[in-house]
């Protein structure tokens, strides 16, 4: 991801077959959990975008002081603060994408899992939000355990007659994020070059880079290969450990960025260019037995295009990967039958 990637000109047409056509004004986004650690840098980087018009700030609690902060950012974003669940609708109505940090974060010693209990209910109540709301908005998800989250999030949209798969995403570009800068790190390579693909799902080993796919074409000794790999896995709890003693908390600035790169990716997609491609945890047949999968998918007009390529990048693994990559199964299958268990089970 480039740089320039990150404040793409805007032009004021595009073409439509062989005819040019005036661009949308600017989209609608909705961040909810936006006063959290994720959801300022997060919004503060999302009211620089180009390509949004609307942002709309949604916590439980402390969102008028950030609302107010941003909004003197002399950016074309207009920025409104909503606060309390009988404001939720209204943050909600006519978004094109809502993307949802809200959700409690990792303290040492636990895993993503252990965050089940608390942020399933969460997202479940903001997704049905969504659902009622802004059927048709892209809605990504970052709450934790997102293996689990996302699987809900499906069956809240199913119950409400309104999912459409290619729409609902698990953001896993951090992966990708971390993946690049520790392969540029090691091998000495220009850090906009490198683009590693990171699969599976959002968990310890369920995370799977695929260094032979790296971009540029790039020869890993066997010990660098796992070095690698363990790294990325467990670069959430790096990050973890090493803000336990400052308060704790989980990774906030990379993922904001990470975020605000998968949503910019995703307004492209919306806006019409033709080759934005990121990692996502989405419903996809890669792997028959694993109903979401996080792969390589193109981002276009209505989210999702080509679901039918997705995990394309899963043909021709080294023996390592595919090792792995059987070895994550049962773990991510386990998780998703518990976020869809648990969103059956409510009344
Ligand atoms: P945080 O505690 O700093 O912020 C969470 C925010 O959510 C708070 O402002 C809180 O008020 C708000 N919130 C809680 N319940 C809410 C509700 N019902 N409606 C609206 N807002 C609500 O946590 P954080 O560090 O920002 O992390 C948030 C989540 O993101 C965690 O679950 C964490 O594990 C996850 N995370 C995911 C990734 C990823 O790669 N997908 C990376 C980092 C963190
Ligand atoms: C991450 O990968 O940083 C997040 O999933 C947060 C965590 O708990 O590790």
């Amino acid at each position: 991801w480039r740089a320039v990637k990150l404040r793409p000109r805007r032009r004021p047409w595009r073409r439509a077959g062989n005819r040019v056509v005036a661009q949308a004004s600017g989209y609608k986004v909705a961040i909810l959990g936006a006063a959290g650690g994720i959801g300022q840098p997060l919004s503060l980087l999302v009211k620089m975008s180009p390509l949004v018009s609307a942002l709309h700030l949604y916590d439980i609690a402390n969102v008028d002081g950030v609302t107010a902060d941003l909004g003197h950012c002399n950016t074309p974003a207009k920025v409104a603060g909503f606060t309390g669940k009988e404001e939720l609708a209204g943050c909600l109505a006519g978004v094109d994408v809502v993307v949802i940090p809200a959700g409690v974060p990792r303290k040492p010693g636990m895993t993503r899992d252990d965050l089940f209990g608390i942020n399933a209910g969460i997202v479940r109540e903001l997704v049905e939000a969504v659902a009622d709301n802004a059927p048709a908005a892209l809605v990504h998800v970052i709450s934790n355990p997102v293996n689990s989250t996302v699987p809900i999030a499906a069956e809240v949209l199913k119950r409400k007659g309104v999912y459409d798969p290619r729409k609902l995403f698990g953001v896993t570009t951090l992966d990708v994020v971390r993946a690049n800068t520790f392969v540029a790190e090691m091998k000495g390579l220009p850090l906009a070059d490198v683009d590693v693909p990171v699969v599976g799902g959002h968990a310890a080993a369920t995370i799977l880079p695929l260094l032979s796919k790296a971009r540029p074409k790039t020869a890993f000794t066997d010990e660098e290969v796992e070095a690698l790999t363990r790294r990325i896995q467990n670069a959430g709890t790096e990050v973890v450990e090493a803000k336990a003693k400052a308060g704790g908390g989980s990774a906030t600035l990379s993922m904001a960025y990470a975020a605000a790169r998968f949503l910019e990716a995703s307004l492209r997609g919306l806006d019409g260019d033709a080759d934005v491609y990121e990692c996502s945890y989405v419903q996809c047949q890669a792997v028959p037995e694993l109903p979401f999968f996080a792969c390589r998918v193109k981002l276009g007009r209505d989210g999702v295009e080509e679901v039918a390529a997705a995990g394309a990048e899963l043909r021709g693994l080294t023996e390592f990967e595919a090792r792995a990559l059987e070895a994550l199964k049962p773990q991510l299958k386990k998780s998703i039958d518990k976020g869809v268990a648990y969103a059956q089970q409510q009344p």
